[in-house]
């Protein structure tokens, strides 16, 4: 068939509408289709390579090959439009909307606060939605594994559980029928956690207490879930009957062609064979998860495509007599089903390959990719990290191909794998089939798989490993051990099988295995991937693993003469377990609004966000959502691949031949100004000279996204190279440093160094961290037309300043630029500054084209280009006495600055005024400097220095500690201010509350309690560790730069009553507009459902600071007050005349009588101004404080490590809104431990980020929040300082994630212990597997001893 002539149709439905596509492009995805070509925006672009599960829709469609209409969810962003014909899609919009009903599903997100920015919302919707559509009685565990390809980075995930756990039917808990909440709260006092404790605990958060109790007015009611709507499975809308009847009958191959790519789907193996044939290098698509991928960010083009979801033979399942035989295209979710089944009805021995595979499908992505990605695609994808491949190989699994001349059988087996993603199927060949074999009596097989964050996540090393037995005996027959992320393919480990052939199953076994493994599984120190001496020790180790869950199999099974096995020491069982997770249980204490306080007055009370109605049902608008203008341009940037070179030429001339394109801008093209930046040493694009991969050169534009993209893709720059500065390293080497240092000295060092006991030095690395906002950077640009008005959409936490730059950019006064943010998907500091680079660029292209312009950068523009939280360095020099006190302490920290100045001075310096942390340090002496490095600019995160400042503080207060042999938290407690203290800046500490925090965090997690069961674990268990760690935080609230400390509102009243209000404040997912509403409802007096709050512009309030440092409650709250108060005043008189009227008769009156409904408020905190040179002065308003106890588990054979529990105490003041509060800590727990366990970024030693997408950057998925999870609001501290003495919450818990840093520490030591090691140990952050694989030294790290550093160039390097 000539595809240029297909006539063909795809014909689909989308929310119960059918859809007919005649003209459609096999390039096109499902996400792109439904946001552009629909309008259907609640589906969101978190990623664009199934990392986040934003797009997550539910797919509906008949099988005709297991007769039943199956629902699953997928990523719209990998699914292509031409895989949809006669399916069913149901997106957010389709199941419920605030303006009829929301959906069960969309309302228990919103009401159980588990929904902040929102953007992840519709996505987690979607989850939740398909699992109800496929049962409706969920278990809590079915939920949990429902979201394993969702992320979300504000909740903290513990509300969207909390609200979802209300559908789950086997959770042992009340289910908030006492206290309106799932109570979920276990007996706390001993950590055994799930379910609830049936009222026999009784202590607070019990969900039986009567609220008179010992805690008074104290309350776990975040929402009340007897206000929810049942769950009617019968409301759901059916399946099409036109599909139904379509799908039945007999399909014709159909074909579709686009610019670039045709699309062609057959229906019998004939024909597809044929095809094959005539087109050898088409790619078979089934689930696109690979080929999307290949087709997006690695710029691969396949002309052709055939899909093979009709071919009856690729999708059926057999039973055979040797094994089950899979068709290639069936789905993983299918393999998994069936596996399932064989397992549950088959006897254990014939299934040890069945169970192996489940293990790894258990791990593997998350149910968004399972659910359409091929059994087939991953091997033939042969990628060396596969999951499958290993355990394939390893069992010997049986693959048959098929080609136009025939059938033939292989097994796969070291020949299978020729290169890096070869294989030797023919490419004329299709794999048609996969038997995966039983396994026979005395065969073992386990799989093993370590990544860097357990749930979907792709291998750092992955394997099967099988041994057949002699009969009846522990002589190995045979043995096949097969790894992935040792080498460009999958591997059998055949010289150790050989050896190991013919072998008794016994400790001598195990140490040549391990010798010959060490050898015959190495990897050259540059080797692609790094982590080399991590990669080698996971071979050993998991083989350990295998060799001990063999030999207690073997000590079970033979249990005949013949058996002369030891059995396994009894504390090494638990290295054999595999991982398994605990019911979650969790509790949120808070403060209840006093008796008497109005109904209606919602200060205080745990009041909804205001958005997240909208935000489940995907109809709040985030800045790519706004729809498109008619004659709107999408630009992409261009930018540079090297970190530091000579630009030559700049050829845009290839561009020309796209489609669509419409021009090239450059720095020539800027009406204005194109030098910018906070401290004016950035470009809006570069000219001469680029100081980073990610530097913005220039931009393309073009009618479509995808055409500007391939434009920008043509577009040719020769440089020539100049020497790069990439780490903290190599400037110091170089002294590269910002100008301006800044240093705080306090008391006399020198003395206090001579008066201590003893003198520790120490140094410790911290790494930065990309900020990953669900919604990237995005702007909208619209020329106005008249005398250089631009309006710009955007999405910033800084409306001011991308008014400032933009107009400087365009060379226009500020008055003529507009600037509009109705909402973000998150901001965390990201979007403090760095959007500007984005902002300025698209309103000069604006500008150049008298056209709307638009731009939301791609996840990997994002993260190359925007910079992150700052990596730090800190030198230390720290003296104590003997009882642990802290006499003197000098420290030095550097910071990577990247290639600009941005907000590294003020990240550096609170960074230096965190340096206590919590603690007296009479005599101090510091130093802070920002490294210049070829680096994209770092910028504000969450914290802004503080975490860095305050982690080092807890490394030498925990060196203190173990140098001492003392208590860790006795160590803490002693060094811990007191009320009155003057800080090493001479602050005096007033409503100083942290010493309370620390006390009832103490009691409340049962510290010493648990920490005694600790020690006994881990005296039981040599390869598992636990654990315990409690840590306090005090952060100053208030910007450094005293001026940013102002803060404007304007409040219209409207004749009908009705209040617009409009602050200073952008809504980022924090609930700013939340509370801003409930300040104005106490203010005014008037209900939060009058008060209304569109959007923030620079035109209604002008200079505002920046949505940041946690203080915009504070002073936006107190202008909002103060804006308030103006109002009442004026209609005071009319009030007095009229007591018993109405808020509406005053206003009308008010109208009448020519009163001005509109004011403005303004406030500044008073009395701020710090000065480095004298210390003296007042940085900071007040601090919050508060305290974490965490506790975790670790493998000390593969590094990686469960978080246990947490307790939290956190000081809030009086809380403006609880759940918003328990919300912000649990975020920024959550973040925080992402940051400090988790999210690791990585440069080439040239300078060049490799970590551009949640495929290889980690943040923490639902699975890694503490399995038991508690905070609590301190009660009665009301604080004087801030609207409605409440406290500022934004920032300050983040850094309490560091007590699940030091719990690992604290379980590796116990290990070394058992190594024999006792001496001080230095860990860096984030504490990686990696990082506590290689401190948990042992045997099998002394087999693979690091290469000496100097002699290799490192795959990548620690910035
Ligand atoms: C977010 C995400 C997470 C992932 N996580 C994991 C993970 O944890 N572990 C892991 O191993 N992989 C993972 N992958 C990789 C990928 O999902 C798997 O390799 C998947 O099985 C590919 O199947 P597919 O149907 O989507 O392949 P497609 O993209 O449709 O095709 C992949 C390749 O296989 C070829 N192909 C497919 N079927 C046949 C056939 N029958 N005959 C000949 N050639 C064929 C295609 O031509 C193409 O080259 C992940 C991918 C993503 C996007
Ligand atoms: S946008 Fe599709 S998974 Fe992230
Ligand atoms: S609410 Fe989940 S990403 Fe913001």
């Amino acid at each position: 068939m000539d595809p240029n002539e297909t006539g063909d149709q795809l014909v689909f439905f989308v929310n119960g509408k059918k859809v007919i596509e005649k003209d459609v492009d096999p390039e096109t995805t499902l996400l792109t289709y439904l946001r552009r070509k629909l309008g259907l925006c609640g589906t969101k672009l978190g990623c664009g390579e199934g990392g986040c599960g934003a797009c997550t829709v539910m797919i509906s469609k008949y099988d005709p090959f297991r007769k039943k209409i199956l629902h699953h969810t997928a990523n719209a962003c990998l699914f292509p439009v031409c895989a949809l014909h006669q399916v069913a899609v149901t997106t957010v919009e389709g199941i419920g909307n605030t303006k009829s009903r929301l959906h069960p599903a969309q309302e228990r997100i919103a009401k159980s606060h588990g929904s902040q920015c929102g953007f992840c919302t519709p996505g987690i919707v979607m989850s939740m939605y398909t699992l109800l559509r496929n049962t409706t009685e969920p278990k809590m565990e079915d939920i949990e594994d429902a979201f394993q390809g969702n992320l979300c980075r504000c909740t903290g995930y513990r509300a969207i559980l909390e609200g979802y756990r209300t559908f789950a039917k086997d959770v042992n808990c009340c289910g908030g029928v006492a206290n309106g909440t799932g109570c979920g709260h276990s007996e706390r006092e001993n950590s055994t956690n799930g379910g609830c404790c049936g009222g026999k605990v009784n202590g607070p958060g019990c969900c039986m207490n009567g609220r008179e109790d010992n805690v008074k007015m104290m309350s776990s009611s975040l929402f009340n879930s007897s206000e929810f709507q049942p769950l009617d499975p019968t409301q759901e809308p059916i399946f099409p009957p036109e599909l139904m009847i379509q799908c039945k009958k007999q399909q014709k191959q159909l074909c579709f062609k686009g610019e670039r790519v045709t699309w062609i789907q057959p229906t019998t193996l004939k024909e597809l064979v044929a095809l094959k044939s005539q087109y050898p290098n088409a790619k078979l698509v089934v689930g696109n998860t690979e080929v999307g991928i290949e087709m997006r960010l690695k710029n691969m083009l396949y002309p052709v495509i055939i899909a093979p979801a009709w071919i009856l033979e690729m999708n059926a399942v057999q039973h055979t007599e040797t094994g089950v035989a899979f068709g290639a295209a069936s789905t993983l979710s299918s393999v998994e089903e069936v596996l399932r089944k064989a397992v549950a009805e088959l006897p254990p021995y014939k299934t040890e390959v069945f169970q192996a595979v489940l293990e790894q499908l258990r791990w593997f992505a998350g149910p968004q990719i399972r659910n359409v990605a091929a059994l087939g695609g991953n091997i033939m994808t042969a990628s060396p990290i596969s999951d499958l491949n290993p355990v394939l190989m390893a069992s010997g699994s049986k693959l048959t191909l098929a080609s136009k001349e025939g059938k033939r059988t292989i097994t796969m087996d070291e020949k299978f794998f020729t290169g890096y993603r070869k294989t030797v199927v023919k490419p004329e060949e299709i794999l048609l089939s996969v038997e995966i074999p039983y396994s026979k009596k005395g065969e073992y097989f386990s799989a093993f798989k370590q990544a860097s964050r357990r749930e979907d996540d792709i291998a750092i090393v992955t394997c099967g490993m099988r041994v057949l037995f002699q009969d009846g005996t522990s002589q190995v027959e045979e043995i096949k051990l097969s790894y992935g992320g040792m080498a460009p393919t999958t591997v059998l480990a055949l010289k150790t099988c050989q050896e190991l052939t013919g072998r008794d199953w016994n400790e001598k076994l195990l140490q040549d295995a391990c010798c010959l493994l060490a050898g015959e599984m190495d990897l050259p120190p540059s080797a692609p991937g790094g982590m080399v001496d991590f990669r080698r020790t996971l071979t050993l180790s998991f083989f350990f693993k295998f060799y001990l869950t063999v030999l207690q199999k073997l000590t079970k099974n033979n249990n005949g003469a013949n058996n002369l096995c030891e059995p396994i020491p009894s504390n090494y069982i638990s290295a054999t377990e595999l991982f398994h997770k605990d019911p979650v249980a969790n509790a949120q204490l808070f403060q209840e609004v006093p008796r008497g306080q109005a109904f209606e007055d919602m200060v205080g009370r745990p009041l909804m966000h205001v958005s997240a109605a909208k935000q489940a049902c995907g109809e709040a608008v985030y800045c790519d959502d706004i729809p498109h203008y008619e004659n709107e341009l999408y630009l992409t940037l261009v930018t540079s691949t090297k970190a530091h070179a000579k630009i030559l030429s700049v050829d845009a001339s290839e561009a020309l031949s796209i489609p669509g394109f419409v021009c090239f801008v450059s720095a020539k093209d800027v009406p204005g100004s194109n030098i910018t930046g906070i401290a004016n040493d950035e470009t809006v694009f570069a000219e001469d000279v680029v100081t980073c991969v990610g530097h913005i050169i220039g931009a393309v534009l073009a009618d479509t996204q995808e055409h500007s993209r391939r434009a920008a893709k043509t577009v040719k720059i020769k440089y020539e190279d100049l020497k790069p500065i990439v780490t903290i390293q190599e400037a110091i080497e170089k002294q590269s440093f910002f100008k301006s240092i800044k240093r705080i000295i306090k008391g006399d060092v020198k003395k206090g160094f001579e008066e201590s006991d003893h003198i520790l030095e120490g140094e410790m690395y911290l790494g930065g961290q990309e900020h990953f906002y669900l919604e990237t950077h995005c702007t909208v640009a619209v020329p106005k037309g008249e005398d250089g008005e631009m309006e710009l959409f955007v999405s910033t936490q800084n409306p001011a300043k991308t008014q400032e730059f933009a107009a400087n950019a365009l060379g226009v006064p500020s008055n003529r630029v507009v600037v509009r943010v109705k909402r973000m998907g998150g901001g965390f500091g990201g979007k403090e500054t760095r959007n500007t680079i984005l902002t300025t660029a698209v309103a000069v292209a604006a500008f150049k084209t008298g056209r709307p312009v638009r731009c939301m950068l791609d996840r990997d523009e994002d993260m190359l280009i925007s910079g992150g939280r700052h990596p730090f360095l800190g030198r230390y020099k720290v003296g104590f006495m003997k009882n642990g006190k802290v006499k003197s302490l000098e420290v030095s920290y550097y910071s990577n600055g990247g290639n600009s100045v941005d907000l590294s001075y003020g990240v550096m310096d609170r960074a230096l005024l965190h340096l206590d942390n919590s603690y007296n340090i009479p005599n101090v002496r510091s130093v802070g400097i920002v490294c210049k490095t070829n680096l994209p600019s770092n910028t504000a995160f969450r914290g802004f220095g503080g975490p860095q400042g305050m982690m080092i503080a807890e490394c030498w207060m925990s060196d203190i500690a173990q140098k001492c042999g003392l208590q860790p938290e006795e160590v803490r407690r002693l060094n811990l201010y007191n009320e009155g203290d003057l800080t090493h800046f001479n602050q005096k500490l007033e409503g100083f509350t942290l010493r309370r925090c620390w006390d009832e965090c103490l009691s409340s997690s049962s510290y010493y309690a648990r920490k005694k069961l600790i020690e006994e674990f881990n005296k039981q268990n040599r390869w598992k560790k636990r654990g315990l760690c409690i840590i306090p935080t005090k952060f100053g609230i208030s910007f450094t730069i005293p001026f940013l400390n102002q803060a404007g509102a304007l409040v219209h009243v409207y004749t009908d009553g009705s209040v617009l209000l409009t602050h200073g404040g952008t809504e980022m997912g924090q609930g700013l507009h939340t509370k801003m509403i409930q300040v104005a409802s106490r203010s005014l007096g008037i209900s939060t459902s009058k008060i209304y709050i569109s959007e923030t512009n620079t035109n209604t309030v002008p200079n505002t600071s920046p949505t940041a440092a946690s203080v915009s409650a504070d002073i936006n709250g107190m202008a909002v007050h103060n804006a308030c108060q103006t109002i009442l005043k004026r209609i005071e008189p009319i009030k007095q005349s009229n007591p018993k009227g109405s808020w509406e008769d005053w206003i009308k009156a008010a109208y009448e009588d020519c009163i001005s409904l509109s004011a403005t408020g303004f406030y500044r905190i008073p009395e701020l101004g710090y000065d480095f040179e004298k210390n003296e002065g007042k940085p900071f308003c007040y601090f919050s404080y508060g305290v974490a106890c965490s506790e975790v588990e670790i493998d000390c054979l593969t590094g990686d490590h469960k978080n246990i529990r947490t307790d939290i105490v956190m000081d809030v003041g009086t809380s403006l809104n609880p759940a918003i509060d328990v919300g912000q800590i649990e975020g920024a727990f959550v973040q925080g431990l992402g940051l400090f366990t988790m999210e690791e970024l990585r440069y080439s030693p040239e300078g060049n980020l490799y970590t551009r997408g949640p495929g290889m950057y980690k943040i923490p998925a639902f699975g890694d929040v503490p399995t038991e999870f508690y905070v609590s609001l301190l009660r009665d501290c009301p604080n004087s300082k801030a609207v409605y003495s409440s406290k500022a919450v934004g920032e300050p818990p983040l850094f309490l994630s560091a007590s699940v840093f030091y719990a690992i520490k604290d379980a590796i030591y116990s290990a070394r212990k058992d190594s024999g090691l006792s001496e001080l140990f230095r860990l860096d952050s984030p504490a990686t597997p990696e990082r506590i694989r290689n401190a948990c030294v042992d045997v099998f790290t002394k087999m693979c001893p690091p290469a000496e550093p100097g002699t290799f160039k490192p795959w990548s390097v620690r910035v």
